[in-house]
C-alpha cells in the first residue's frame, strides 16, 4: 500500500485494548476448573486468538464475541498439540504453566518468526525445578511432559516479562516457594492478576516470588487500553506540525510508561488527565507536537518501552542531532531482528541510521524525506512504525505486507490514519 504524507495529524481515539492483560486473563482465567469468568474490552488479533484456541485445545470451553471474551467453563483437561502463531508471550506463558500439570503432555509450536525465537531462556530454569521439556535445539517446536515441580530462586539473566511470568505460573504448582529476581523491572500484569486470583503472590522492583498451592479464583477482567499501541498516534502526533492527539483509556502501569518519559525528555508536550487506579491504572494522555531534541535510550528503561523502540526510532528521525538507543539486544529476538528491520526501515526512507551490537544510532534531522519501500517482513511493530515514519515524511512510502498489523491492531490503518489496510 501507498502510505501518503499527513498533513496534520489531530486526532482524538480510544485506546486499543491490551494485548500483554488480554493474553492473560484469557489463559489465566481458562486455567482453573473453577466456574465462569468474562474479560471485557479485550483485544481481538490474531496474536490473542492464539491464546483462546491453545486454551480451547486444552479443554476450556471459551466464547469470543466482539466485546467480550466469555470464559464459559476452564480447566486443562486434554493432551494437544499447539499452533502459539505468531505469539512469543503464548507459548512461554503455556510452557511455565503447562511444566506443572501433571498427566499432560502437550507440544508448543509457530509460525516461521516464532520457530526461530529463543525458549532455552524458559526451559533451563523451568528444568531446575524439575520439568520436563523437549526441545531440539533451543527454539519451537517443543514438548512439555506435566511433572512433580519444586520452588526455585532464580536471577533472570535476560529482561524479561515473558521468562518471569512462565516461572511464576510454574511457580503455582510447585512445592514450596519461587522466586525470581530481575536486573531492571520489567511488566508486572501477572503478578497483579494473580494476586487478584488469591495467589499467595509478593512482588516489588526487584523480585516476584509467589508460594505454589493456594486456591485460586476466577476475576472478570475489565481490560485497560494497550500503551504500546497508542505510541503510533503519541509519535504522529508529536512529529508533525501542529501535531495533537488525545488517547483516551490508555494503561499507564508504570512498568509499560516508557514512551511517556521519552516523548518530555524529547520536548513533546504530553498531559495524563482523568487517571483511574484500578489494578492496572489508566489514563487519557494528550500530545502535543514541539521542538524535538535528541535522546540517549538506555538501561533500565528498556524494559519499561522495549515493543516501542521502532516507534521511538522514529521519533529520533524527526528530532534534530544525534540519538542512540542501546542496552536493547533483546531487540534482535523479537518478531525480527527489530535493529535489522527498524535500520532498514529507516534507511529506506532516507534516514541516516545505523545499528549496533545493543541497538541503534539515528542522525534526526528533523523532517524524513521518504519515497522508499519498506517490507514489513511480518513485524505487526515495523509495519505501524513505517506507517507512522512515511505519513510523517515529504514524500510518503510504499508499506509492503502491511497487514501484519493484524497481530495487535487490526484495524490500524482504518482507526489511526484513516487509510484502508489492504495493499
Ligand atoms: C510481553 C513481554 C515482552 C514484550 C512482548 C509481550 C508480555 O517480551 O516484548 O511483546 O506480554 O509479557 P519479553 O518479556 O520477552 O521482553
Amino acid at each position: 500500500m501507498f502510505v501518503e504524507p499527513l498533513k496534520k495529524f489531530d486526532k482524538t481515539l480510544t485506546c486499543k485494548p491490551d494485548k500483554s492483560v488480554t493474553h492473560r486473563a484469557v489463559m489465566f482465567n481458562a486455567m482453573l476448573d473453577c466456574g465462569r469468568a468474562t474479560v471485557k474490552n479485550p483485544l481481538i488479533s490474531a496474536d490473542v486468538l492464539s491464546t483462546t484456541d491453545c486454551m480451547k485445545r486444552l479443554g476450556a470451553q471459551i466464547e469470543v464475541g466482539e466485546k467480550t471474551i466469555e470464559i464459559v467453563r476452564g480447566g486443562i483437561r486434554k493432551n494437544a498439540e499447539l499452533d502459539c502463531g505468531n505469539s512469543g508471550t503464548t507459548m512461554r506463558l503455556l510452557t511455565g504453566l503447562l511444566a506443572g500439570c501433571e498427566g499432560r503432555e502437550v507440544s508448543l509450536y509457530g509460525d516461521e518468526s516464532l520457530s526461530r525465537r529463543p525458549m532455552k531462556r524458559v526451559a533451563d530454569p523451568l528444568r531446575k525445578m524439575g520439568a520436563q521439556i523437549d526441545c531440539i535445539g533451543l527454539t519451537p517446536p517443543l514438548s512439555v511432559t506435566g511433572a512433580k515441580l519444586k520452588g526455585i530462586d532464580y536471577e533472570m539473566p535476560v529482561k524479561s516479562a515473558q521468562v518471569k511470568s512462565a516461572l511464576l505460573l510454574a511457580g503455582l504448582f510447585a512445592d514450596g516457594k519461587t522466586t525470581v529476581h530481575e536486573q531492571s523491572k520489567s511488566r508486572d500484569h501477572t503478578e497483579r492478576m494473580l494476586r487478584a486470583m488469591g495467589a499467595s503472590i509478593e512482588f516489588d522492583d526487584k523480585k516476584a516470588c509467589v508460594v505454589g498451592g493456594a486456591k485460586l479464583h476466577n476475576v472478570d477482567v475489565e481490560v485497560c487500553g494497550d500503551i504500546s499501541s497508542a505510541a503510533f498516534p503519541f509519535v504522529l502526533a508529536a512529529g508533525g506540525e501542529g501535531g495533537r492527539t488525545t488517547v483516551k483509556n490508555v494503561g499507564i502501569n508504570p512498568t509499560r510508561t516508557g514512551i511517556i518519559d521519552v516523548l518530555r525528555a524529547m520536548g513533546a508536550d504530553v498531559k495524563t488527565e482523568n487517571i483511574v487506579e484500578g489494578f492496572e491504572p489508566v489514563a487519557d494522555v494528550t500530545v502535543r507536537a514541539n521542538t524535538l531534541r535528541p535522546i540517549v535510550v538506555g538501561g533500565g528503561l528498556i524494559p519499561r518501552l522495549i515493543d516501542e523502540l521502532p516507534i521511538i526510532a522514529v521519533l529520533c528521525a524527526v528530532a534534530s542531532g544525534e540519538s542512540v538507543i542501546c542496552d536493547a539486544a533483546e531487540l534482535k529476538v523479537k518478531e525480527t531482528d527489530r535493529i535489522k528491520t527498524t535500520v532498514d526501515m529507516l534507511t529506506a526512507l532516507g534516514v541516516e541510521a545505523v545499528a549496533t551490537d545493543d541497538g541503534m544510532r539515528i542522525y534526526g534531522r528533523g523532517r524524513i524525506e521518504g519515497g522508499g519501500v519498506v517490507d514489513s517482513c511480518g513485524d505487526h511493530r515495523i509495519a505501524m512504525a513505517a506507517a507512522v515514519a512515511m505519513s510523517l515524511s515529504k514524500k510518503g512510502g510504499t508499506l509492503l505486507n502491511a497487514d501484519a498489523c493484524a497481530v495487535s491492531y487490526p484495524d490500524f490503518f482504518g482507526n489511526v490514519l484513516g487509510l484502508k489496510g489492504e495493499e
